[in-house]
């Protein structure tokens, strides 16, 4: 099996590349990532000797340099998370997510049509769906429910499904999408709630938490999203669509009070600063079709998974330390400096 992962060096990518070289020995995997703030080279350490594991610098936007990877590797299966993923920041600035999450899917689509390839698979998010409200809890989003996305970042992925739908019906391109909700696990980049959190606690750091922090959330240990990945490529239909989650729905302010007793860290490090415009009040994924169809079922325990993700961050500094202490210091200024204290 030759595949080609885009956005490799960053959180899901990588996990996706360590879950697929121990599940699927045999596969050859090809990453192209641009290494953006959000990747890092360091993460790909233990694979980047493997014979059968290639990476390559470069934009998905770069339709020459796509298109020349393609001729030379002919992968059989590519899986596309490269991706401005962070809502924040798309806020603060448009325009990058529709050039890489909308132009650059179109390039490898493409791609993937002239060079023949047997799938195209798009790692998109729950998060197309819009929000649900907080007081119906019997309300879950499946495949059915209609795309009605809030913010920048997830109209740009909602307008990628799109597109990938499109080529489906107009081209015949054998694709695949999967809607995952909230992912955390090893490798995260801090400026997501659990490691901003983590890396925050264990600097002795406020803990910002938006509004109230009653927002819910839909968390999954990244593997167990890598392991549904892993089964749609190879088992999951052409043309289908598969939403990923776990039944596990936590408000932002009782992950943030858990980290703080894991830790051993003072609740009072918890500060209330003003919301995220437009800002989601609830994520909640159906999970039945993908197993139904694939039998698939979320293997870690949310507070198994959460303990573990603390010991990696703890066993890790060095990882998070360099990121931290880097550009990221501009970007904390910028996005909490002048944030309103509730
Ligand atoms: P991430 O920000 O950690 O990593 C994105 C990676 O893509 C980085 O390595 C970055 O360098 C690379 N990249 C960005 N622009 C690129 C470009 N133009 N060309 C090539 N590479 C580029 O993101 P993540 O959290 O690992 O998310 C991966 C994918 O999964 C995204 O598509 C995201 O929408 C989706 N997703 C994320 C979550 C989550 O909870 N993190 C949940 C569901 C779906
Ligand atoms: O649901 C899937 C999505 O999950 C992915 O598609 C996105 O790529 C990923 O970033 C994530 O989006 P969220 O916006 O849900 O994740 P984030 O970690 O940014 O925030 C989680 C919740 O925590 C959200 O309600 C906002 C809140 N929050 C976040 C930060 C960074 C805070 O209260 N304080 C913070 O400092």
């Amino acid at each position: 099996m030759r595949i080609l992962v885009t956005g490799g060096a960053g959180f899901i990518g990588s996990n996706f590349i360590f879950y697929m070289r121990k599940a699927h020995p045999d596969c050859r995997i090809v990453c192209i990532d641009k290494l953006t703030y959000a990747g890092d080279l360091s993460t790909l350490a233990p694979v980047m000797e493997d014979p059968d594991f290639r990476f390559v610098r470069a934009d998905i936007c770069d339709r020459a340099a796509v298109y020349s990877l393609f001729e030379e590797e002919e992968p059989e299966i590519v899986v596309n998370f490269a991706a401005e993923s962070h809502v924040d920041r798309s806020i603060e600035d448009p325009e990058i997510f529709l050039r890489t999450n909308i132009l650059g899917t179109q390039v490898l689509l493409d791609a993937c049509r002239k060079f023949g390839t047997e799938r195209f698979h798009q790692v998109s998010t729950d998060e197309v769906y819009g929000d649900l409200p907080l007081d119906r809890p019997e309300l879950f989003f499946t495949e059915e429910t209609p795309l009605s996305p809030s913010s920048p970042y997830s109209s740009s992925k909602a307008s990628a499904d799109l597109l990938v739908q499109a080529y489906y019906r107009t081209y015949g391109l054998p694709v695949s999408i999967s809607r995952c909700s909230n992912n955390y696990g090893p490798y995260q980049f801090p400026e997501k709630l659990i490691p901003l959190m983590i890396a925050n606690a264990l600097s002795g750091k406020s803990l910002p938490v938006y509004g109230q922090g009653l927002n819910v959330r839909d968390w999954l240990y990244v593997e167990d999203h890598c392991r549904a990945i892993g089964l749609i490529v190879t088992k999951g239909r052409p043309g289908e669509v598969y939403n990923v989650g776990g039944h596990n729905e936590m408000r932002n302010i009782d992950i943030v009070k858990l980290i703080c007793q894991e830790l051993g860290k003072p609740e009072s490090l918890i500060v209330h600063v003003e919301d995220r415009k437009g800002h989601d009040l609830r994520y909640a994924i159906d999970p039945a079709k993908i197993s139904r169809e694939l039998g698939w079922l979320p293997e870690t325990k949310f507070q198994d998974g959460l303990k573990k993700t603390i010991r990696w961050y703890l066993d890790n500094r060095s990882w998070w330390e360099r990121i931290v202490s880097g550009e990221y210091q501009d970007y904390y200024k910028k996005m909490y400096g002048s944030r309103i204290r509730l």
